[in-house]
This record gives structure tokens, sequence and C-alpha cells, in this order.
């Protein structure tokens, strides 16, 4: 086990079954791993930082070596605020890999004594994003698999518009195919 802090820094809007597994795999490794939320201000987020918070609070209240907290500004001062000595960061595919790249050699440029360290999730999530997740979701797709339940129930709760709306068009589909049955019944009499 790695001696220190190690950070796990993202937007978690919201969290999804990569992130969870990312989080057990870097407990497993570091002594203290800290996920830090960007409390962003410019995007427009679907759920408040105090509502990814809550759920992340929730998801690893088992693990005791784990600590969510939120940051500002840049993630290298939040990170030397804390002593931390690493950052964590997931890869799923090659296609993370620039960006990763990129910003982890930003951050050493910020700050040379932090290393990045990147892991893989189970490859069963290597497909899963959270903005892909907010997109199926928002489209009144199934999320089951994908994120947590607790995040599947939030994620319903906040679409709730959207799901009732689906309802009401099931209802109103169901309600066309009984008159229609019951129109067949009376012409069916007649003859
Ligand atoms: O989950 P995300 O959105 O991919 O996480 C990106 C995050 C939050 C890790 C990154 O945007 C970040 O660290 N932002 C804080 C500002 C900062 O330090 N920027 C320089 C990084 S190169």
């Amino acid at each position: 086990m790695h001696k220190g802090i190690a950070i796990y820094p993202g937007s978690f809007d919201p969290t999804t079954n990569g992130h969870l597994d990312l989080i057990e795999r870097g407990a497993k490794i570091f002594e203290e791993l800290v996920v830090a939320i960007l409390r962003n201000t410019e995007k427009s987020p679907m759920f408040s930082v105090a509502e990814r918070l809550g759920m992340l609070r929730e998801l690893t209240a088992d693990l005791k070596n784990v600590r969510i907290d939120t940051f500002d500004g840049l993630m290298v001062e939040y990170a030397k605020s804390l002593d931390a000595t690493c950052i964590l960061r997931g890869i799923r595919a090659i296609s993370d890999y620039e960006y990763e790249l990129q910003m982890a050699l930003m951050n050493r440029k910020l700050e040379p004594t932090l290393e990045t360290v990147f892991m893989m999730p189970a490859d069963k999530y290597s497909y899963v994003s959270s903005r892909l997740v907010r997109e199926v979701a928002q489209a009144g797709g199934p999320v089951k698999g994908l994120v947590p339940e607790v995040v599947e129930q939030k994620l319903r709760e906040k679409l709730d518009p959207a799901y009732k709306l689906r309802d009401v068009r099931m209802l109103e589909v169901l309600d066309r195919k009984e008159f229609d049955r019951q129109e067949r019944k009376k012409r069916k009499k007649k003859a």
C-alpha cells in the first residue's frame, strides 16, 4: 500500500459504476484516497455539488480510507493544501489517453512533486461515462448496471417530468388499444 494521500478529482456528474470501481481499486492501493469534486460554476451540471457529495458519501460509506471533498481552482493547489502525493485518474480506452496525458503533464509542470497514477476500471465499464449516462437517462432510456442504484434513483427523481410524460403516453396508448378492442367487440356483435 502506498503511504500518504492520493486525490481522485473529477466532476462525478453523476457517479458511474466505472468511478466506483476505480475508487475501490484506488482504496486498496493508497493509504488515504480523497475523492474531490470540482466546484465548477461555469458548467451547468445536472446534479448540484451538494447532491454529488451526498451520493458519493453514501456510496463510499464502507470504505474507511476514502473521504469525499470538493475543490475549486487549480487541482494541484488543492492537492498541496492536503499534502497529497498522487493524483489518481482512470483510463478506459485509448481515446481517454490523449486528454489525460495532456492534463497529467500540465499538472506536472505546475507541481513537479505530484505524480499522476492511472488505473483501468473493469472492462465491463469501459464505455460508461457520466455524459452518456446523462444523455441516455434524459432521453428516458435505462441506465441500470451503468450507475449505482442510488444514482439511478436520483436520476429518476431529477427527470421525473420526463418519466411522467412517458407514463402518460403509455397510458394513452393502452387506452387507445382498449378503445379499439371495445369497438371491435361492438362490430362483431352487430354482425
Ligand atoms: O471528471 P472530469 O470532468 O474529467 O474531471 C476533470 C478535472 C476536474 C480533473 C479537471 O478539469 C481539473 O482538475 N480541473 C481543475 C482545474 C485545473 O487544475 N486545471 C488544470 C488541469 S490540467
